[in-house]
């Protein structure tokens, strides 16, 4: 059941009604809900029970530090993909020993920071970054936990910016590579290979790619096994989307059927080769467990009818949430107390200089300016991909707890944003 919720005719989240955040908090803010988020968390958790198996929620998707201080509390581990993701995972109280690190593109300083803190793995996505990687850990004599992300060439259907399993794709080590690249791994003196991981694509509402990429690594994984190289994990990364509620849209499927039948293939092939002995099992959701835990509350300053259109021009814009702008993503938009009378047909926009800034398209909605609207499942990929395009002061981000409201970001003053900067001398 969704946390944001009419309740007497003004839209919630959990216990606390949206105008009173507005009001004590500002335009535009980001508001999570702290019981949203544990229970897609334990989603995960619950299908885990019992078995060798980590949830490393990819970060990526929302990295405030308050988040992540809940999900470390509830047992997660962390999915990061820069130095700068790996102290947010510190600085939240994370453990370092329960966080892979992926990317095409780790630096020097990355792997050594990675090395230092005692990551559980680095998923490796070629062979000049395993060379890379074997001298950074010899210089500092050490050994490097890998895992090779593999590119299975499964189309995992979704928008193609976030498609990253295809051969066209710039991920991992394309399938047929993946034997050489492993005796490559296995030959250097500073790697100990640990892993083998994948990650097909972003909002897959369907779990069949998923499988199809984990029939592969279960392949390879018995390939590797005949030479000699045995890996202890299986990570299948992440994918998994939520219901942004358009018209059409089908539900995903639920976390716990996806992993049961994962699960049960994975049982099935450890039974007939392998005695039955388990092998760790890894996950990196990011969009599953945070997307509907957010919305972004945004303020109509400007009724503007046109003549092909007409316009609701809010105080947040393209730069607080991309996604629309950058894959046409659609959100949906709720009025937070939605007012009787005719329906017109609105783009809703913002104040920055771009015909891309819009945040949705031809909504029917009935609303005056003053009003508030709330941008539902912006809890992933919102604030992680803000911006500060037209000096704009990113959002304030708060937390709901039961009836109580944290703030966790404060929002941005102009002074903030250029503090950094410096003119002639
Ligand atoms: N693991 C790796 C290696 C990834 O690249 C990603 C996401 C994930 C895990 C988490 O995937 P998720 O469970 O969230 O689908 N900004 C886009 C989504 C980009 C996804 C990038 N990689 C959006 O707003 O739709």
């Amino acid at each position: 059941m969704s946390h944001f919720q009419y309740q007497n005719g003004v839209l919630h989240a959990d216990s606390v009604a949206l105008p009173a955040i507005a009001e004590q908090f500002g335009t535009p803010t980001y508001v999570y809900s702290k019981s949203a988020l544990l229970e897609n968390f334990s989603a995960y958790s619950d299908a885990c029970r019992g078995r060798d198996a980590l949830v490393c929620y990819a970060m990526k998707a929302n990295s405030n530090l308050a988040i992540l201080d809940l999900l470390a509390r509830a047992g997660a581990g962390f999915d990061i993909v820069s130095g700068g993701e790996l102290l947010r995972v510190i600085a939240a109280g994370g453990d370092p020993g329960k966080t892979i690190f992926s990317g095409v593109g780790k630096t020097v300083e990355e792997m050594q920071l990675a090395l230092e803190k005692g990551i559980l793995c680095f998923n490796v996505e070629s062979i000049p970054e395993l060379h890379r990687l074997n001298d950074v850990a010899g210089s500092m004599g050490k050994r490097a936990p890998v895992s090779l992300r593999v590119n299975p060439n499964v189309d995992a259907k979704t928008h193609p910016y976030i498609a990253t399993g295809l051969k066209a794709n710039k991920f991992g080590v394309a399938f047929d590579d993946a034997l050489a690249t492993y005796r490559t791994a296995a030959s250097l003196p500073n790697l100990d290979v640990v892993g083998i991981d994948c990650h097909i694509g972003s909002q897959l509402l369907d779990d069949a790619p998923l499988l199809e990429a984990l029939d592969k690594l279960i392949e390879l994984i018995d390939t590797l096994a005949l030479e000699g190289i045995h890996v202890h994990h299986l990570d299948i990364g992440g994918g998994l989307g939520v219901n942004y509620g358009a018209e059409g849209d089908k539900p995903p499927v639920p976390v716990g059927d996806y992993l049961g039948r994962l699960f049960a293939r994975i049982d099935a092939w450890r039974a007939e080769k392998y005695e039955g002995k388990p092998v760790k099992v890894i996950f990196e959701p990011g969009r599953s467990i945070v997307a509907d835990t957010g919305v972004l509350l945004t303020k109509i300053e400007y009724l503007k009818p046109g003549v092909e259109k007409n316009f609701a021009i809010v105080d947040a814009a393209m730069n607080d949430l991309m996604r629309p702008t950058l894959y046409q993503a659609w959100m949906g938009v709720q009025p937070v107390s939605p007012r009787e009378g005719a329906k017109l047909t609105y783009d809703v926009v913002g104040p920055v200089c771009e015909s891309g800034d819009w945040l949705a398209r031809e909504r029917e909605l009935a609303v005056e300016p003053g009003d508030l609207l709330a941008i539902m499942t912006a809890g992933a990929y919102g604030m992680t991909m803000a911006s500060n395009y037209n000096t704009r002061g990113r959002a304030a981000e708060v937390i709901v707890d039961g009836d109580r409201v944290h703030v966790i970001r404060q929002r941005e003053n102009p002074a903030d944003l250029f503090a950094l900067e410096s003119m002639l001398k």
